[in-house]
């Protein structure tokens, strides 16, 4: 028979960590903003500023995997990014899922986490090492270039209410 605290965490440990990245980093634009070349400037309406790819984010089917699913807003995905120096990401965890360790030569990275509980870390130039334990909605920022991962944390969250 379950009893109510275990059904309380059967609920914790099955939520989705999720988390946004913010990067920036290019020299500033010379006009408010950039139109592709590929776009006709007198299409360009309030559409063209909304990115909208992250409502798919709800029906994401996490079974079998075990890396993050990384969800991206940037230029590429959302044109209106050229030249604005800034990116946003979301990453969906499966337990214990990572996201491995990876360097952004150009940028430096705010990682806000939503949901759940994560473990980040990175790499100093001296190698020095970094981790720390984070809970939503925690920010943590990983400087520009230096070696970095995020692992999620649920499998050590649950074993610590089951104790
Ligand atoms: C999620 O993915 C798994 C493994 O690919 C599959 O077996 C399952 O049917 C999927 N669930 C849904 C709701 O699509």
């Amino acid at each position: 028979m379950e009893t109510p605290s275990t059904s309380i965490l059967l609920t914790l440990t099955l939520t989705i960590s999720s988390l946004v990245l913010v990067r920036s980093g290019d020299p500033d634009i010379l006009s408010d903003f950039l139109i592709p070349p590929t776009l006709d400037p007198s299409t360009v309406t309030r559409q063209f500023f909304t990115f909208t790819g992250f409502r798919n984010l709800r029906k994401a089917n996490l079974t079998g995997k075990t890396n993050a699913l990384i969800t991206k807003a940037t230029k590429k995905e959302f044109p209106v990014l050229h030249g604005q120096s800034v990116s946003v990401a979301t990453l969906l965890y499966p337990p214990s899922g990572i996201n491995p360790p990876h360097i952004h030569p150009r940028s430096a990275e705010l990682l806000l986490v939503l949901q759940g509980e994560l473990e980040v870390g990175f790499v100093d130039s001296t190698n020095k090492l970094f981790v720390q334990t984070l809970r939503a909605p925690d920010l943590f920022l990983f400087p520009k270039g230096l070696v970095h991962f995020q692992r999620d944390q649920r499998r050590y969250l649950g074993k610590g209410l089951c104790n």
